[in-house]
């Protein structure tokens, strides 16, 4: 199937950010494991995959439509403590969905509305999943106080890496 030209480019665009969110995730749950936040790295480690997800649907829609996948990841922020790597994850959701909105219009104007649907449900994942969940996590600090928080997502993480 054949799509313009516009599209694909900017399926392109929204795969980088999804590689990006992927990897920042995957650095994020590293640490969380490193400082025993099980619960955080459990949270993460999830997101992780489902930024994995994403970007296979993508890849998988420029394909059908005839393009090559750009595999060039966007940039990432790496935070340094519980407190920055939140936000730093929650702003990369709010790039994401600022950016899948802009797709969703470019894909009703080129009239490529199976396009669309695909952009719609990684918007809703995005919105009602991966935001609100930091946006959560970040209204608790504040309510209960850092230590509180931190002590409440405290867990040992048992990582089983499959290398073969
Ligand atoms: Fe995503
Ligand atoms: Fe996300």
């Amino acid at each position: 199937m054949k799509s313009s030209q516009k599209v694909i480019d900017y399926l392109n665009f929204l795969l980088g950010g999804e590689l990006g969110a992927r990897d920042q995730y995957f650095i994020h749950a590293q640490m969380y494991a490193e400082w025993s936040f099980g619960k955080l790295y459990d949270r993460i480690y999830h997101e992780m995959q489902d930024e994995t997800g994403h970007a296979q649907l993508l890849i998988q829609r420029i394909l059908m439509l005839g393009g090559k996948p750009n595999m060039q990841v966007s940039e990432i922020h790496i935070g340094s403590d519980v407190p920055s790597m939140l936000k730093s994850d929650l702003e990369l959701e709010y790039r994401v969905q600022e950016h899948l909105k802009e797709g969703i219009a470019l894909c009703e104007t080129e009239r490529d509305y199976v396009t669309r649907d695909i952009l719609v449900r990684q918007l809703e994942d995005t919105e009602q999943d991966h935001a609100h969940w930091l946006e959560k996590q970040l209204r608790l600090i504040d309510l209960m106080g850092l230590q509180n928080y931190l002590q409440s997502v405290t867990a040992e993480v048992n990582q089983q890496v499959n290398t073969h």
